[in-house]
């Protein structure tokens, strides 16, 4: 694990926000019968979860600017710290009950990625990287898988919703060449969760596109430290820019790079 008083600082601010959030989930499930639907809490407790990492982190380090998914961009004197934050990522997931959620923390120094971390609450799956220090699954250290043949991976991906139609054609198309070879594919709701599954090994890739730095920030600093490769969708260097990601161990990555450009 990793113990410097940097990840002691996102750790405890990770903590207390899930404990608000893990409350909340149990709600969910009441709310989940009523006609209205548990919607407007979910939005709340959102709100709430991010107003809690923000008050502890700037109390823990003034002065560091934050890019946060509900309040948006707060900049610091500090021009050469950034917090990326996803208060709750996987809230269609939150919402329906599904315990497949976390809050996203990364931060960036003078454009680098440092350090990372993503707490599921629901099950208290705390992963953590820093830069250089290796990535962690509570105490154990992770690793990416080492298969290497496309028809034994299993590959996540994310499949872009309803709001996002003009999206979903180019998402089929390379969801049908990446069934035609891998064993099989996964949707599970949290990209944040599912750079998490690449850093420890249970799939052997992920691909999505559409996706924000609080989403991928701290996954994608997870999956380096645990031996993994990451670019954007097209092969490119700049996940963070375009919004795309595909992560994986380092021969699957390529293949499934190759699949997508061919779709
Ligand atoms: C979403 C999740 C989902 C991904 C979406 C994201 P949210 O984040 O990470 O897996 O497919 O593109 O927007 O909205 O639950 O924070
Ligand atoms: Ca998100
Ligand atoms: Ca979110």
């Amino acid at each position: 694990m990793i113990r410097s008083a940097l990840m002691n600082v996102m750790t405890a601010a990770a903590l207390k926000a899930g404990r608000g959030l893990k409350r909340d989930f149990g709600e969910v499930e009441n709310l989940q019968v009523s006609l209205k639907g548990p919607g407007d809490f979910v939005s709340l407790a959102d709100k709430k979860c991010e107003a809690t990492l923000y008050e502890e982190l700037a109390k823990a380090r003034p002065g560091y600017g934050f890019n946060m998914e509900e309040r948006g961009i707060v900049e610091g004197p500090d021009k050469s710290h950034v917090w990326h934050i996803d208060p709750l990522d996987g809230t269609t997931n939150f919402l329906h009950g599904l315990p497949i959620f976390a809050i996203s923390i990364a931060l960036e120094r003078d454009g680098h990625i440092v350090a990372g971390l993503i707490y599921n609450p629901a099950t208290d799956d705390m992963y953590v990287a820093e830069k250089g220090q290796g990535a962690f699954q509570n105490n154990r250290r992770l690793r990416v898988s080492a298969r290497r043949d496309m028809s034994e991976a299993l590959i996540g991906c994310g499949v872009p919703h309803l709001g996002k139609a003009a999206a979903h054609p180019r998402f089929k198309a390379e969801l049908g060449a990446v069934m035609a070879r891998a064993v099989n594919v996964r949707r599970l709701g949290a990209a944040s969760l599912d750079l998490a599954d690449v850093a420890a090994g249970r799939y052997e890739a992920y691909w999505e596109r559409g996706l924000q730095s609080w989403d991928m920030a701290a996954g994608i600093l997870l999956v380096r430290e645990a031996g993994g490769y990451v670019s954007d969708a097209d092969g490119g260097d700049n996940p963070l820019a375009t919004g795309t990601i595909c992560a994986g161990n380092e021969y699957i990555h390529r293949q499934l790079l190759g699949l997508i450009a061919s779709a």
